[in-house]
């Protein structure tokens, strides 16, 4: 049986690579379509946990991996030999940034690494990782063939962007249409037939290079997006003007017309670092991307303006920032998860530290920040904690916070989330 006859007729085993906030998912919904799964991870402790069926991802719950791995259709592992097993393989690992703003794709390529170890003739190889536009076929490609297996007769190659949006309950790993391109047709279609195979929508592109670039598109246009917004925040504020209620009264529009909101900043894995990956490809055609490069100058100075603001309205109040007391509201990178990756709260964070406040956090879906941020109290919500604070500063609306305690005990509330739009107190100021 041919690789594709296999993939068709459910009989050939998957492999994800790095199991974090997208393989798990894809994994666990690889084995749920009935398909056999391996998940291989680096990290010790999170192949011990999904081999106990313990989930440290939110969008899976326990119950789902503890029935796949019951069933033994998933099993996770750190050891690639069974690369050796295995028909497909997704590669879901991380692609940052590194400090000078260019990519890193060293993960990516020691994953690779050991897939040429263990590379065999009839093996499919989908990259699943952020990434800029050229690499699939410009550096995976011939890692692979340094062994001498070639591709289209030995082995196949694609790209297919993960778009998944934690948290979001309506659109999932299953029911996001997946943008898939080959480096040759042939891989397209087997790609295709994996995903179609796993109950997914899969949408065929004409290369790897347009999916690797359709990721891309799709955080630069949010990206730009808020922080056109942001800037109008900015402008609105120094004008007298509700910014929330020109979007809200804008958003009645029913065409031509895409609401976005402003905020404290950017956060997450995707939307401050993608775009990113973007320009830097595109300077080395000698392109500039202007629109990247300014919306990502806004975006990352938000949270300076976020602690501004506080100092102008601890002023008005007759305080001063040095010394005073400040709780931060929601640390994670956007409300109801628990990730603080990137989380635009450090950024506040460090710099209340430098003008000498006192910081204390609330978060009720995170349990622990960054040790990078040094000295923070974690504090509960009650009526007496919260009198003693200068300021409340809402970074992330969660819904499961009690703001009625909050507004009814604060000095001051500022909230950049516009969480607080139905409350009338005067002690709250708008970002
Ligand atoms: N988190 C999101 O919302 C999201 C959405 C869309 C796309 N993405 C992209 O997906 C990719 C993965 O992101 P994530 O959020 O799942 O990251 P993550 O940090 O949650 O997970 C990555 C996993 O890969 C493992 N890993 C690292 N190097 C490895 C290696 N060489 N071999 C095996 N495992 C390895 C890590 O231990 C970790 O468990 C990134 O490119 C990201 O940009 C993320």
């Amino acid at each position: 049986m041919g690789l594709k006859e296999k993939i068709i007729a459910g009989r050939a085993v998957q492999s994800v690579i790095g199991l974090g906030y997208v393989g798990l998912p894809l994994a666990v919904e690889f084995s749920k379509a009935g398909l056999t799964t391996v998940g291989i991870d680096i990290t010790a402790e999170k192949v011990d946990r999904v081999n106990a069926g313990d989930s440290y991802i939110r969008d899976v719950p326990s119950e789902e991996l503890h029935r796949v791995v019951k069933e033994g259709r998933l099993k996770a592992t750190g050891d690639f030999s069974v690369l050796k097993e295995v028909d497909t393989i997704n590669i879901a690992v991380p692609t940052p940034l590194r400090k000078t703003k260019d990519p890193d794709i060293s993960y990516i390529v020691a994953a690779l690494r050991e897939i040429r170890k263990y590379l065999h003739k009839e093996q499919l190889i989908i990259l699943e990782s952020t990434t800029y536009p050229g690499t699939t076929e410009e550096v995976m490609l011939p890692l692979l063939e340094e062994g001498g297996l070639k591709l289209g007769s030995d082995f196949f190659l694609a790209f297919s962007p993960e778009r998944v949006d934690p948290g979001n309950e309506k659109y999932t790993t299953k029911n996001i249409p997946k943008v898939v391109g080959g480096v040759t047709p042939a891989c397209t279609e087997l790609a295709v037939a994996l995903y179609r195979s796993a109950g997914m929508n899969p949408v065929p592109v004409n290369s790897s290079r347009v999916a690797e670039s359709v990721k891309l598109l799709e955080n630069t246009f949010r990206s730009v997006n808020i922080g056109l917004v942001n800037e109008i925040a900015l402008m609105c504020h120094k004008m007298g003007i509700n910014v929330w209620e020109v979007i809200d009264a804008a958003a009645t529009k029913p065409f031509g017309f895409m609401p976005f909101y402003p905020g404290p900043g950017l956060g997450g894995h995707c939307i401050p670092i993608d775009p990113f990956y973007l320009s830097w490809k595109a300077k080395q055609s000698g392109f500039d991307a202007r629109f990247i490069e300014l919306a990502g100058m806004i975006n990352s100075d938000m949270p300076f303006q976020v602690v501004i603001r506080v100092l102008e309205s601890l002023n008005m109040q007759k305080k001063c920032l040095n010394g005073s007391k400040i709780l931060i509201v929601g640390v994670s990178y956007k409300n109801d998860i628990d990730d603080t990756r990137e989380s635009p709260a450090y950024d506040i964070i460090r710099l209340l530290h430098n003008q000498g406040a006192e910081i204390f956090w609330h978060d009720p879906y995170v349990t622990k920040l960054e040790e990078r941020v040094g000295a923070v109290k974690q504090l509960s919500l009650t009526p007496d904690n919260l009198k003693k604070m200068d300021c409340a500063i809402i970074v992330t609306g969660h819904s499961n916070i009690d703001y009625d305690l909050l507004v009814n005990n604060c000095a001051l509330v500022f909230d950049s989330r516009n969480v607080l739009r139905n409350y009338k107190q005067e002690n709250i100021v708008r970002l």
